[in-house]
Formats: C-alpha cells, sequence, structure tokens
C-alpha cells in the first residue's frame, strides 16, 4: 500500500519504517528541511536499537523516503498517518496545534480521491471527531474517514514493538476505513481490534495510565517494605506470579519518566475533569511518582548530611535503559536536585550526554562509568542499563573516597555489593 506519515519523530520515523519493512512504501514528512536532509543521507537522529539499520534497507529498497511536502505525500498515498507531537501545556492539557495544523494542510490537499486520516499521535479522547470535523471545514467535499490508531511502542524496543504487537487498536467512525486499515496491519500478525473512535483514543491514555500506576503502586509497597523489612523484588514475584497482575512494570524505583507517561497522565487527568470527571487516583499516582524521588533524595541527604561541596557519580541520565532520551528524565530531576544543594556531580550515560549536557550544564559529563567514582563520597544509580551490571565494582569502590552506593533502580544485588565494602541502599530491598 501506498502510505504518507506526517512528522518523522520518534513514533514517525519508527512507524514508517517498519511499514516499510513489510512492505508498504512509505512517505515520511517532516516540516523540519534538516532533518529531512539528514535522514535522506541515512542519518538518524535518535538512537533506537536496530532503526538505523532498517532505515538505510528501505530506503535503498525504494519502498522509504523522506519530503517536506506533504502535498506530494497526500497526492501519492492512500492512508496518511498524523505522528506529530502533542506537548503538554503549563495545566496539564495537551497541544493539539500542531495536530490540527497538520489536519488543516492535509485538507488543502485533497483533490477529491477517498484517504484516510489516521490519528497517531497520542491525543485526548474526542480528537478524531474534531479532525474530522476541521477537515470537512476547511474541504467541505473531502471523501475522507478518520481513524485513531494508537501506538503502543517503547523507546528503546521500538522496532521490536511495533514489529510485534500485542494488538493493533483501530478506531472508526465508518465501516469503508475497515479493510485498507487491515490491509495496513495485516503483514504484522496481531490481533487487530475494531472500535469506535472515542474507545480507541481512550484505550491509549487509558493503557499507560495503568502501567504508571502499577510502577506508583509498587514504589508505594516497596516504602512499606522499607518500614517492614520485607524485601519488594520478593512480594513483586510474589504478586507478579498471578497471571491477572503480571510481573511487568512492578519494578520499583526512582519512578517513572519519559515524554509519555507524565504527559499522558496529566493529559488523562485534566481531559477527564472537562469531561465531569475527577480522575483522583491518577492524581496520587502522579504524587507518589514524585514521593518516590524526594524518597530516594532524603536517603542521601541522610547518609552524607551535608551535600554542599560533595562528589556524587552518577550512572544513568536517560529516562530509562536503551535510550539517548532524557525528557522528564527522573535522573536529570536528580541530578538538578544535588547540583542546587551544592553537590558536585560528574556523571556518564552510555547514550544520553549529548542530550543531557544542556539539561545539566554544571554536571561534568565524564567519558567512562568508572570516572564517575573518582574522589566520589557516593556513587547514585539512576537508570536501569544492563551495562551497569557488569562494571568492575570492585574496581569503582576502589576509586571512591568514601564507599556509599545508591540504586535508584534495584539494578545490582545488594548481598554482592556488600561484599565487595559498599554501604548498599536501593529501594524497597
Ligand atoms: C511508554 C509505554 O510503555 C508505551 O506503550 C507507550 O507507547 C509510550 O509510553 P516509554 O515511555 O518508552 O513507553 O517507556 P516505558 O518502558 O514504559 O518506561 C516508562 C518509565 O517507567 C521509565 O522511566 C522507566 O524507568 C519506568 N519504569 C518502568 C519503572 O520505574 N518501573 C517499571 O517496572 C517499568
Amino acid at each position: 500500500m501506498n502510505l504518507a506519515i506526517v512528522g518523522s519523530g520518534y513514533v514517525g520515523l519508527v512507524t514508517g519504517t517498519c511499514f516499510a519493512e513489510v512492505g508498504h512504501r512509505v512517505i515520511c514528512v517532516d516540516n523540519d528541511l534538516k532533518k529531512v536532509h539528514s535522514l535522506q543521507d541515512g542519518h538518524i537522529p535518535i538512537y533506537e536499537p536496530g532503526l538505523e539499520e532498517l532505515v538505510k534497507k528501505n530506503v535503498a529498497a525504494g519502498r522509504l523516503s523522506f519530503t517536506t511536502s506533504i502535498g506530494d505525500a497526500v497526492a501519492a498515498s492512500t492512508v496518511i498517518f498524523i505522528a506529530v507531537p502533542t506537548p503538554p501545556q503549563p495545566d496539564g492539557s495537551v497541544d493539539l496545534s500542531f495536530v490540527e495544523g497538520v489536519a488543516r494542510e492535509i485538507a488543502v490537499h485533497l483533490t477529491g480521491e477517498y484517504r484516510i486520516v489516521v490519528d497517531k499521535s497520542t491525543v485526548p479522547v474526542k480528537t478524531g471527531e474534531r479532525v474530522a470535523q476541521t477537515i470537512k471545514r476547511y474541504k467541505p467535499d473531502a471523501d475522507i474517514d478518520v481513524v485513531s490508531n494508537p501506538e503502543f511502542l517503547r523507546e528503546g524496543s521500538a522496532v521490536a514493538d511495533l514489529m510485534n504487537p500485542d494488538r493493533i487498536v483501530i478506531g472508526v467512525s465508518s465501516d469503508r476505513a475497515i479493510e485498507p486499515m487491515k490491509e495496513v496491519y495485516t503483514p504484522f500478525n496481531a490481533p487487530i481490534m475494531i472500535t469506535d473512535l472515542n474507545s480507541a483514543e481512550l484505550i491509549k491514555h487509558a493503557s499507560n495510565s495503568f502501567l504508571a500506576l502499577k510502577i506508583s503502586y509498587i514504589n508505594a509497597v516497596a516504602a512499606i517494605c522499607e518500614a517492614s523489612g520485607a524485601n519488594i523484588e520478593l512480594v513483586a514475584d510474589g504478586m507478579g506470579a498471578d497471571k491477572r497482575i503480571g510481573r511487568a512494570f512492578l519494578n520499583a524505583g526512582i519512578g517513572y519518566g519519559g515524554s509519555c507517561f507524565p504527559k499522558d497522565l496529566s493529559a488523562f487527568i485534566r481531559i477527564s475533569e472537562e469531561l465531569g470527571y475527577n480522575f483522583r487516583l491518577l492524581k496520587e499516582v502522579e504524587e507518589i511518582n514524585q514521593d518516590q524521588k524526594d524518597r530516594f533524595l532524603k536517603k542521601i541527604r541522610e547518609s552524607l548530611w551535608v551535600l554542599r561541596h560533595k562528589k556524587i557519580g552518577v550512572l544513568g541520565l536517560a529516562f530509562k535503559g536503551n535510550t539517548d532520551d532524557v525528557r522528564s528524565s527522573v535522573a536529570i530531576t536528580v541530578v538538578k536536585a544535588l547540583l542546587a544543594e551544592g553537590a558536585e556531580v560528574k556523571a556518564y550515560d552510555p547514550k544520553g550526554m549529548e542530550k543531557a549536557q544542556a539539561l545539566i550544564p554544571e554536571a561534568k559529563l565524564v567519558a567512562t562509568a568508572e570516572e564517575v567514582a573518582d574522589g566520589a563520597d557516593a556513587v547514585l544509580v539512576l537508570t536501569e542499563w544492563t551495562d551497569f551490571k557488569s562494571l568492575d565494582w570492585l574496581g569503582i569502590k576502589k576509586r571512591m573516597l568514601s564507599p556509599l552506593l545508591f540504586d535508584g533502580r534495584n539494578l545490582l544485588n545488594p548481598e554482592e555489593m556488600r561484599s565487595l565494602g559498599f554501604t548498599y541502599t536501593s529501594v524497597g530491598r
């Protein structure tokens, strides 16, 4: 099929590339000329395992191309995906101006041939209806259907998630859009769920909020573990063995971050409010997430007493492992808090340093994990990079001034670390 993706950011680029990989012809559009040129040259602006190879392969095969022209993409494609950013506004609601702008631009280029306009960006419920109204307003005789098709890909495993999805959700307002949408997704061999537009949009917000709730729940239980001497790992394993609960997203730590959960939660709370429901449960999820960082910082303060002029080594700046994304990263928040209290921070991240530098200019970023430990009063693990597990921890300890190790992601083995001579603190263990 001929497909267009408007917006070549994280979601758009990965989605377009995977569509091309299964045999569709895909035109990716972006209004950033520099980005389009660099994509045409095979440069990928983000770190995502497996993506670069797939982009190069599909560009070479003539199935994937990049342009700044929405007009060309609309003319060539039956299905047009909108995958532009939906950033948060100060009041927690979502800025839909990019989605609205693209809808208008698509409308201008419609010629009367049938087109399906698909909302891929994460949007509040009822946005699809608005997109349809907008297109009709600017092109009253447009022959279109608007579809909601939320993405569920995780950064760091986005290609794998997209190629092997648990389910495909397709929200439609007319049966005519069903068959072409099924054709897009049949190669992925996943269950396809057809719903109405509003339900599809809600599935996305409700899923992400539920995952965030799982994390806050286990973090709250971790606090009880600390107070009672129980072990959160054993509790999570025991809970997770129940198939109705599941072990995924029950890893206690310093809380969730990233460009999705914090934003989606506040957007869901906002839209619920607008619809007349006070979603108190999710407000509590947010508060627990905030507390989690504060509780971690408190443990550091309790050990070090005074933070001013203390040398603190930080391992991990990305919002989670396997990504270079530092947006709304809890690690960055913790580093900022330490800097604000006068600590001297040396930090390392396998992929996120370049993007982190601008956010924490006062921190010294070093080239290897070991260097953060040089003369350090304490070392903190703030991102769940598996690489950190296999570091030479004894060597790290020898470089430190005092052997305080704070593991904010429960990444390391407590007994092992203590046997190496660390005073080891983690979350709920
Ligand atoms: C999330 C959703 O998982 C994905 O389906 C959606 O499309 C986009 O939002 P992502 O933001 O890439 O994906 O990351 P995810 O793996 O979900 O992790 C989010 C945050 O939760 C990270 O900061 C991570 O460290 C934290 N987390 C995750 C925990 O603290 N504990 C866990 O058990 C799992």
